[in-house]
């Protein structure tokens, strides 16, 4: 890349988009957020948007809301993909997820497209616990979910913002796809019980029937689309397939990735879950 290149952070205030404009920033490099809080905003429903804030950009990061698995996701990146090249975009950097055969047919959509890219396919987050669907029942001292007894190897957000901006200016991440997992693969009871132990809080962990979970969730008035996206992926995702850990950050940085201790330590010092 050029050092004066423009870059586009689609959901540059989420969870890996927030951690990769703050790297840009502190490497000087020229970015602009891409959502409906940026200037110019830009929001994944209206495609009005999407022109003006591609305007000038040379590179992208781009992160899709709510999932890639939801009714329209697929059109709607295939689009976006073809108005940033039309636009002068060069390289998109693309977050998928792992497991997902939606996320695999956006990924090659990528691939089509005619730009350079490289993409992230990512297990679940551990900031998920602190920034995400589990933080308030962390607080609450009570995680009831309908999930299998499955390991999953959570993955830090900084590792992927890490190998997101490595993608971004160093071409020699042009044409790889990096599946990123933490090194440790944990249930959901092993991954409450290590936040319980760091906070010395007593955090129940609950299996509950998928049913239960959804009536809940309707009581929380939470989206019918995101109610049914959350069982999705605990039916369909959670249910082994992503059990296997991968070499991606290390393949991608030279260095192992974190461990969730390390993430569980930091965020408990941080007194986020109280
Ligand atoms: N979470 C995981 O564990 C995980 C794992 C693997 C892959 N992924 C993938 O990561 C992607 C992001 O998911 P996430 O849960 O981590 O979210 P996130 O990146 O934390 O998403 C929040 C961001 O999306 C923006 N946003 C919300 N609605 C928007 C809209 N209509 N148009 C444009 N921007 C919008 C928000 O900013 P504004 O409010 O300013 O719009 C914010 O910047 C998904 O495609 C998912 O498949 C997630």
């Amino acid at each position: 890349m050029n050092r004066n290149d423009v870059t586009l952070v689609v959901g540059g205030n989420g969870k890996t988009g927030r951690r990769v404009a703050e790297r840009l920033e502190r490497l000087g490099l020229t970015f602009r957020i891409g959502s409906r809080s940026g200037y110019p905003p830009f929001d994944w429903e209206d495609r009005e948007t999407w022109l003006p804030s591609l305007n000038g950009v040379a590179q992208a990061y781009v992160t899709y809301y709510p999932d890639l698995c939801v009714l329209g996701a697929l059109e709607a990146v295939q689009s976006f993909f073809a108005q940033a090249v039309n636009a002068g975009v060069k390289k998109m950097v693309f977050l998928s997820g792992r497991g997902e055969v939606e996320a695999e047919r956006a990924e090659r959509a990528l691939k089509a497209s005619g730009a350079d890219w490289t993409i992230l396919r990512c297990s679940f987050f551990s900031q998920n616990f602190s920034e995400n669907f589990w933080l308030d029942p962390i607080i609450a001292g009570e995680v009831a979910l309908p999930v299998r007894p499955v390991k999953e190897p959570f993955v830090d957000a900084d590792d992927i913002a890490d190998v997101a901006v490595a993608a971004l200016t160093d071409v020699r991440h042009s044409g790889q796809l990096y599946e990123l997992t933490g090194p440790r693969g944990l249930s959901f009871a092993d991954a409450i019980k290590e936040i319980g132990l760091a906070t010395g809080r007593d955090i129940r962990y609950l299996k509950v029937e998928p049913e239960a979970y959804r009536a809940a969730l309707v009581e929380a008035q939470v989206p019918d689309s995101i109610i049914n996206l959350i069982l999705y992926l605990f039916d369909k995702v959670l249910d082994g397939r992503n059990e296997p850990i991968t070499e991606g950050v290390q393949r991608a940085l030279g260095r192992p990735p974190r461990d969730f201790s390390e993430y569980v330590q930091r965020t408990a010092a941080s007194g986020v879950w109280g």
